[in-house]
């Protein structure tokens, strides 16, 4: 029996592209943790990460009946944290060599890949003894699975009493398709509206999730809030605010078994905020790991990590390099994502050797390395639903310059105040990034003062814990027994 089934596209250590990987890791267990029985279902990846786990064959031959009615899913199942993972499988939809796109796009299929996720974990789901009393979905390749409960329950009596929630985890993407995609994926015509599925023209499957869910929720109360105004709305602004009795802000935690330098099994030395030495011994490791200068474990080290994406304010981060580097200081960059911001960074790092490094890829242990061997953690982002980067970066003790949006204003106490653990500024823009970052400089020359704050932030606890508690206040709340 499972009372509340997650459906996710990504979930580590399984499978991530980023944050939501990171999220689906840690929120089902905390759940689970605290009582109710909890369960995630996600996609069986050909590029999965399964090392030390048995897979269990649940189904061999899942009737789904998408795309035609023939087709079928296999259904694996391992132990995870105390909880079920259950895994879809099948061959041509997942087992690729990414996971949504290449460099050259998405893949042409993403909308068929994941219309038939959705409909096989309500499949598998309908063969289950009991019926989950909450069906939680996340971001916009699991978003059919609210619009699909909500029509079966009106006529199939085993879910009368499941509740369907919706998380935004990023508005941006919306699972944007043609009208043809829309008929194919089975949702009744009434559907096809300006109050349903339909956006522009356009089949819009995340617009679905919040038309037809019980609740929905976005990563931190501040981005609750922007969505609902034209700047982060993406949109769908008005459609949110006519459904804003719904929506609710719950801000995710960090996984501190994984995100911890007390204990990492990827750094050359472990520190905590009572002893904080270590930190220079990972810096000075680091920058040998990154052919930089050795005169640069007196200077203060920048860091970045993050997807090279508009986002995340990557080109703000390039125009301001050269000034940057000006200042006696160095930078690490860890990203993959867009080919000329790849480009421009490669380019940027050799004409300042040893005093940048760019990587570039995905690399979970350097993430790891720079968290604790940089000083100063950069996150200019455009918009930021919640943030994981900064709050794992005051944890290892590298206070935040970041954009003050979205979830980064629920995180960082910006300087001046007197309990600060980070710089923040008030827009995406070149000339106000570079004054925070200026302020940090100034911050970090002031040793006494600096260690200070390294060890507020570090003491800062963003748990699962907490978030666990208001997502299961908000199950109850939609009549859920757990
Ligand atoms: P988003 O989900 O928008 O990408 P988050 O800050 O919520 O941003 O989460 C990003 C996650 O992905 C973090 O765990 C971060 O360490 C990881 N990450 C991002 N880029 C890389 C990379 N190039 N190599 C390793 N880890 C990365
Ligand atoms: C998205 C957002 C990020 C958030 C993550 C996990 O990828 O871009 O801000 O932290 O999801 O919720």
């Amino acid at each position: 029996m499972h009372d509340v089934l997650y459906v996710t596209s990504e979930m580590y250590p399984f499978s991530k592209t980023g944050g939501l990987g990171d999220v689906m890791g840690a929120l089902p267990p905390s759940v689970h943790e605290k009582g109710p029985k909890t369960a995630v279902i996600t996609p069986f990846y050909g590029r999965m990460n399964l090392d030390g786990h048995k897979l269990r064959l649940v189904y061999s031959d899942l009737p789904v009946g998408y795309p035609w009615p023939s087709t079928t899913a296999e259904i694996y199942q391992t132990d995870y944290n105390g909880m079920s993972v259950y895994f879809v499988a099948r061959g041509e939809y997942f087992d690729r060599r990414h996971y949504y796109n290449t460099h050259n796009g998405d893949y042409f299929d993403n909308c068929e890949r994941f219309i038939f996720f959705c409909k096989a974990v309500l499949k598998w789901a309908r063969l289950l003894p009991s019926p989950p009393s909450i069906i939680h979905s996340h971001d916009w390749q699991s978003a059919l699975v609210p619009p699909y409960l909500h029509f079966e329950r009106l006529s199939d009596p085993f879910w009368k009493n499941t509740k369907s929630v919706a998380t935004i985890h990023n508005l941006a993407f919306q699972g944007r398709f043609s009208e043809r995609l829309f008929h194919e994926s089975g949702l009744p015509a009434e559907a096809w509206s300006m109050h349903g599925a339909e956006f522009y023209g356009d089949f819009n499957m995340l617009k679905a999730s919040i038309a037809y869910s019980d609740a929905v929720t976005a990563v931190s109360p501040t981005y609750a809030e922007e969505i609902l105004g034209v700047e982060f709305g993406c949109g769908l602004e008005d459609f949110l605010t006519s459904h804003s009795g719904k929506i609710e802000g719950i801000l995710n935690g960090a996984d501190y078994n994984v995100w911890d330098p007390c204990e990492d099994k990827f750094l050359p030395c472990c520190y905590s905020a009572d002893d904080i030495a270590g930190k220079q011994i990972c810096k000075q490791s680091m920058l040998r790991d990154f052919n930089m200068s050795d005169t640069l474990k007196d200077k203060p080290v920048f860091g970045f990590i993050g997807r090279l994406r508009n986002q995340k304010g990557v080109d703000l981060l390039i125009e301001i390099i050269p000034e940057l580097l000006k200042k006696d200081v160095g930078l690490i960059v860890l990203g993959e994502g867009n080919l000329a911001y790849e480009a421009q960074l490669l380019e940027l790092m050799e004409e300042s050797a040893g005093r940048m490094s760019v990587q570039v890829g995905y690399t979970e242990d350097l993430a790891h390395t720079i968290q604790a061997g940089s000083d100063i953690f950069l996150m200019p982002s455009r918009y930021e639903p919640c943030g994981l980067t900064q709050i794992y970066a005051l944890r290892f003790g590298t206070p935040p310059v970041a954009t003050a949006v979205g979830g980064l204003c629920d995180t960082i106490t910006p300087y001046p105040a007197e309990d600060a653990t980070g710089f923040t500024f008030a827009e995406p823009d070149a000339d106000l990034f570079l004054a925070a970052i200026d302020q940090a400089i100034e911050a970090w020359n002031d040793r006494k003062e600096w260690k200070k704050m390294i060890v507020r932030a570090m003491r800062k606890k963003f748990t699962w814990d907490r978030s666990a508690d208001e997502y299961i206040k908000l199950y109850r709340k939609l009549g859920a027994r757990i």
